[in-house]
């Protein structure tokens, strides 16, 4: 009964559409048989289910409507069944179809404020089965800012990267979510100073070679970790440079800087930067990759590695005296959350950026730090090296746009 019914609403649908002078198209595909309940703001009469979609298309507060074709009338919706999911039912007398165009942002995650190393992972679980488009967003290394002569001169951290993906996704799997922290800035006051005062307070100067953090990267994973989304953070800005920008690709990059000999490489392949096993006090903290190896920098003048997944992503520490306590705003030149390197003391190097492969950290200043790189293992990934223009990380989760 029911399937004869909506065969024949379908042609009617056909036939109507013909007439008005072109064939109109859905791009959404209707659901026979179901309908949202409980989310309606506004109900309108409507002889077709076309009707009722372009009514739904024609208010920006409609997300989603139902078509409830034996008495003929359109419910509009301001959710949708991957809102709320345990409202989709079952109605014999109704299609259920969403809005075309855009696809619906379900979730943005931000770093609510957060600053600094110390930063939360937080989780979604997924709330119907179907396939999800997400976007992440690496964030920036730290600003190096100080006076050379009588002159202000300043560097800035390269920018976190940007990938997105589609993603097909299980009802009640949780994703694990990464937001990067920025990279933290130069803090140490000219002359290593034990002081609780900042450089502007003591009317002096940041170190003219003291290194900054690298930016976090952004990470989405199941409970299972499966990565599915990683996006790399810039690395820290030096004298004279500024940091390598999060990579779209999978490798970070070297630190960059006068002398080639004190750069270090990027991670490939999932892996943090190449350690600097040759300095002591003068290396930038690597940024962390997806998988974790262990080798520690020098001594506390230089900046701590970015942690990776199993230290919970805190960013590096900074050099002693570059930490904020000692001079400047705190956290100082921290790693930010994400894996972020932390960066040396003065005459040292700067942290590179967190990412599926760790940004390059280095030896000496002036030195910038690496860019991570970023990961998809979606359909139609795609990326942009420096995507994000804002300082800290994001992601968000879309439902997609179902195609007619
Ligand atoms: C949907 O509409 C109802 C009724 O007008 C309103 O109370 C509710 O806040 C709206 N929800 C959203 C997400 O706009
Ligand atoms: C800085 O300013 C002082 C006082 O104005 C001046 O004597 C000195 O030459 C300046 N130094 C530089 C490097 O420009
Ligand atoms: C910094 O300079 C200002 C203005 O010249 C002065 O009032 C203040 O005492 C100075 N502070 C220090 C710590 O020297
Ligand atoms: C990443 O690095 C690895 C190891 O050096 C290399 O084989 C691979 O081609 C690099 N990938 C890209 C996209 O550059
Ligand atoms: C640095 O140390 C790591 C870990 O011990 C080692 O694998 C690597 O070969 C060393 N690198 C150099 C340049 O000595
Ligand atoms: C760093 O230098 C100090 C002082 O020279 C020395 O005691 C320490 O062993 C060095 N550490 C490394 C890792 O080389």
């Amino acid at each position: 009964m029911s399937v004869t019914l909506s065969a024949f609403y379908l042609i009617s649908l056909m036939s109507t559409c013909w007439t008005a002078g072109k064939q109109c198209k859905f791009d959404q595909v209707p659901i026979r048989g179901k309908a949202l309940r409980g989310h309606t703001y506004k109900t309108a009469k409507a002889g077709e289910l076309f009707r009722c979609y372009m009514c739904c298309e024609r208010d920006p507060a409609c997300k989603s409507c139902n078509f409830k074709h034996t008495k003929e009338i359109c419910e509009m919706n301001n959710e949708t069944k991957a809102t709320k999911p345990n409202d989709f039912i079952t109605d014999e007398q109704s299609y259920y179809i969403r809005r075309p165009g855009e696809d619906f942002i379900l979730l943005t995650l931000t770093t609510n404020g957060r600053k600094g190393r110390f930063g939360v992972i937080q989780s979604f679980t997924v709330p119907t089965t179907g396939r999800y488009k997400i976007k992440a967003w690496g964030a920036r290394g730290g600003t190096h800012s100080y006076n050379s002569g009588n002159k202000s001169v300043t560097y800035y951290g390269g920018k976190g990267a940007f990938k997105m993906g589609l993603f097909t996704l299980t009802e009640g799997t949780v994703l694990n979510i990464v937001v990067g922290h920025r990279g933290g800035d130069s803090v140490e006051v000219k002359g290593g100073q034990y002081t609780s005062k900042t450089a502007a307070e003591l009317n002096s100067s940041v170190a003219e070679e003291a290194g900054t953090g690298g930016g976090g990267g952004s990470f989405v994973y199941s409970s299972s970790n499966v990565l599915f989304l990683a996006a790399g953070g810039g690395g820290g800005s030096s004298a004279g440079y500024n940091g390598v920008n999060g990579q779209a690709g999978p490798n970070g990059t070297s630190s960059v800087g006068k002398y080639s000999s004190h750069s270090r490489s990027g991670g490939t392949g999932g892996f943090p930067g190449e350690c600097d096993n040759e300095s002591n006090d003068t290396s930038g903290g690597v940024g962390a990759g997806w998988l974790a190896w262990s080798c520690e920098t020098g001594s506390d003048r230089s900046g701590e590695n970015g942690g990776s997944r199993d230290k919970g992503w805190v960013g590096g520490n900074a050099g002693l005296y570059n930490r904020g306590k000692n001079g400047g705003l705190p956290p100082g030149a921290v790693g930010g959350f994400g894996g972020g390197g932390g960066g040396a003391d003065n005459y040292g190097a700067s942290g590179g950026g967190g990412g599926y492969s760790g940004g390059g950290g280095g030896k000496d200043a002036p030195q910038a730090g690496g860019g991570g790189g970023s990961y998809c293992n979606g359909l139609s990934c795609s990326g942009a090296s420096g995507g994000n223009s804002n300082d800290d990380g994001m992601v968000q989760i879309f439902e997609l746009s179902d195609e007619g």
